[in-house]
């Protein structure tokens, strides 16, 4: 048995649905520990197509529990529409689907917030989701937020009150409208009704799952790169989007977790504003723009495009304790006749010999590039490693040697039955020993 973390370690988009999507049939039940609907997560296996938000990509797996951990912010409007939308492609979430009473409520006051203090930045802004992920874990923090599980509290106007005059100052001095108390107490309510028959304690469900001999996948969202604590901040996001944010946001003790799975884009992209040494504004940024289809499955807005950065990969790396690589997109740099990757960050006439937490410096770090030929030729769809041209096969063995990680798993198109997977005793672990069902479901025609 394993209870496996998949993380981004990048900013986010790195292929982390398609990856736990893979993977699922190695696992009994899929938790999501942080985060809430800033998340877009893309999975397409045959001819289906899925964009999930709140829900884990385990929902598409018609046996996988799913848990909504307590470190999440949860819209439950949205939580009930993206619902809908999966119920409407036939997927049946009965009596699987578990969100945990203490994950933190997300009011539509909590949306104005984040839009009016982003307007009010000006140019300064971060270029958040809007969705009111910042605000919703700010009155966590400032002890006023609401819990899924007080939707219906007895004393429900008196904590909206709280809640509301933590904000109202800042929201009538940007002249930004304010709700009442009786409305918002309305909404409340009724989204309670909806949202009862999958409130739980989630903690001890995985705790009695786990003691059962079920294995638990913790489905990352965003980015290491993004963690409030490590990403580069004040351009992140506010949860912990590290292995750390594991224990606190689905509640499951360090000891208990097997390991981690790094997903890492071929190359980088990142979405809203903030430092990115390998940014392309070029030709070949357009071509892994459009190549890739990098455009936010969230926001719908242009990803920003760069080469891979292994400096800021071996921070994530050691972060959160990776062992094992999921590389995404190789085919996105198909076409290229070189393709770079930043090994080191010059900064004034010495190299720095790890990420940078001082913003100002992480903008003039000047990247220390190695040059690779391009393969220009078709990896689309491949599904073994002997396949793939030598020059790709040298870049992520270069890959592997800098961030120590083996490369488990190469995805080669978006959907679940394109990808490489490349068998090793660390896959075998993190997997728990159930590699054969996920090779049964890549190709469940084969
Ligand atoms: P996530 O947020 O980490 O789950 O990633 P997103 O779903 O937001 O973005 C990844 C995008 O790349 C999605 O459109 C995926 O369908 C697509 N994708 C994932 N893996 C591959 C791949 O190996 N090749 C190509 N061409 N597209 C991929
Ligand atoms: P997935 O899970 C990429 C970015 C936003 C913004 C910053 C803060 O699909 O990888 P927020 O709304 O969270 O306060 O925005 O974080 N961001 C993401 N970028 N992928 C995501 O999620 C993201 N979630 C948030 O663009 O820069
Ligand atoms: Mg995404």
């Amino acid at each position: 048995m394993a209870n496996t973390i998949v993380l981004g370690m990048q900013w986010g988009d790195e292929g982390k649905g398609k990856i736990v999507d893979l993977v699922c049939p190695a696992f009994d039940a899929v938790a999501r520990f942080q985060g809430g609907h800033n998340a877009g997560h893309t999975v397409k296996f045959g001819d289906r197509h899925f964009a999930l938000h709140l829900l884990p990509s385990g929902i598409l797996h018609p046996k996988m529990k799913c848990v909504l951990g307590n470190g999440m912010v949860v819209a439950p409007d949205a939580l009930l529409r993206e619902l809908e939308s999966v119920w409407s492609q036939d997927v049946d979430t009965a009596d699987r689907l578990f969100v945990s009473d203490r994950a933190q409520v997300i009011l539509p006051l909590h949306a104005t917030v984040d839009q009016a203090r982003e307007e009010a930045r000006g140019a300064k802004k971060i270029g958040t989701t809007s969705r009111g992920i910042g605000p919703a874990y700010e009155s966590r923090a400032a002890r006023c937020g609401l819990r899924c599980g007080d939707l219906d509290a007895a004393d429900l106007e008196a904590r909206l009150e709280v809640q509301l005059a933590h904000f109202s100052p800042q929201l009538a001095s940007f002249g930004a409208p304010l709700p009442t108390v009786p409305e918002m107490a309305d909404l409340c309510r009724s989204w309670n009704e909806a949202l009862s028959p999958y409130l739980a304690n989630t903690v001890f469900l995985l705790d009695r799952w786990i003691r059962e001999g079920s294995s638990i996948l913790l489905e990352g969202a965003q980015g290491a790169l993004l963690d409030v604590d490590h990403g580069t901040y004040p351009f992140v996001t506010s949860s912990n989007a590290t292995a750390g944010g594991v224990s606190t946001g689905a509640g499951i003790a360090p000891t208990r977790l097997t390991g981690t799975l790094g997903v890492l884009k071929a190359y980088t992209t990142r979405v809203g504003a903030g430092p990115f040494p390998t940014e392309l504004h070029d030709d070949t940024g357009e071509h892994l723009r459009r190549r890739g289809n990098e455009f936010g499955t969230t926001t719908g807005r242009p990803r920003r495009c760069g080469w891979l950065d292994l400096v800021a990969a071996r921070y994530s790396a050691v972060l959160s304790g990776i062992s094992a690589l999921a590389i995404t997109k190789l085919d996105v740099l198909d076409e290229l006749p070189e393709i770079e990757v930043c090994t080191g960050y010059r900064y004034r006439g010495g190299e720095l010999d790890h990420f940078p937490s001082d913003l100002a410096v992480l903008d003039q770090v000047e990247p220390i590039v190695r040059t690779f030929p391009g393969w220009q030729t078709s990896t689309v769809g491949l599904l073994d490693a002997a396949d793939l041209p030598s020059t790709a096969r040298d870049y992520l063995r270069f890959i592997e040697d800098q961030l120590e990680a083996t490369v488990a798993l190469i995805s080669t198109g978006p959907r679940r039955e394109e990808t490489i997977i490349v068998e090793s005793p660390e896959l075998d672990r993190l997997l728990g020993g159930r590699l054969a069902p996920v090779l049964a479901e890549r190709l469940p025609e084969a």
